[in-house]
């Protein structure tokens, strides 16, 4: 079953709660799950609200990107939330902050699936020159995903331009940020695709934000779904 991950990209709960209503629809063959990044988390009900949500598919989109030992508490902290099935770590904190992660997750809170996250979808092949690679995002991507398969990650974050070479260095999952329904603007993203290209290049999961989000959700989703056709 591949899942659609509805980014809640707010810091507004009866917005969020909103968007989980209108897009409680079945869909053949996908599983719909909320992922809450880092507005929703750090607002003031953030917590307390993904705490009490129930039969949900839930993706916590931390990002971490810090020292080993300071994300293996972070994970200790979160240990009362038994409601997490994904949490993300940026593949660039490297090895041992990986391995912390994937160890810390075991022994916390052994459901949470381990994902990291290659070169953002925010990111071009100029803009990653800027910041002092050398390589091109291909092969960072590359080197990034057998790093995080090497440390025992459950998952990998990529752009959906990625996935063709990403699946076959990486089997498990595989999931697809920068989606954007036929005719909305791109926004701030730079590698965007379509949801039926992303899994059709090899994606076993998408997140889509404002391409759901924004304007009419229940409209969005008639448009997603007839784009999944
Ligand atoms: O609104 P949009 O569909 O662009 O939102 C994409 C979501 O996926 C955001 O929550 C963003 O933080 C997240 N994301 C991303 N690119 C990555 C990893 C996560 O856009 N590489």
């Amino acid at each position: 079953m591949r899942n659609i991950f509805i980014a809640c990209d707010t810091s507004s709960v009866p917005k969020i709660k909103s968007i989980i209503k209108k897009t409680q629809i079945k869909i053949k063959g996908y599983k719909i799950g909320y992922k809450f990044g880092l507005e929703f988390f750090y607002s003031i009900k953030g917590r307390q609200v993904i705490s009490k949500l129930k039969n949900k598919i839930i993706f916590l989109d931390l990002k971490l990107n810090d020292i080993g030992n300071t994300c293996a508490a972070a994970i200790k902290s979160l240990k009362d939330l038994k409601n997490i099935n994904y949490l993300t770590v940026h593949a660039n904190s490297g090895e041992a902050t990986l391995k912390s992660v994937v160890k810390a997750t075991r022994k916390y809170n052994k459901k949470i699936r381990v994902i990291a996250i290659t070169v953002l979808t925010s990111i071009s092949n100029a803009n990653i020159k800027k910041i002092g690679h050398t390589r091109s995002i291909k092969d960072l991507v590359k080197k990034q995903t057998l790093l995080a398969k090497a440390c025992g990650c459950h998952g990998i974050v990529c752009a959906g331009s990625d996935t063709k070479f990403v699946k076959k260095i990486f089997k498990k999952e595989i999931i697809v940020p920068g989606i954007r329904l036929k005719g909305d603007s791109v926004g701030d993203q730079k590698r965007v695709s379509g949801p039926k290209e992303a899994f059709s290049n090899g994606a076993t999961s998408i997140v889509v934000g404002r391409s759901i989000t924004k304007n009419n959700i229940r409209k969005n989703i008639k448009r997603l779904i007839k784009e999944l056709k």
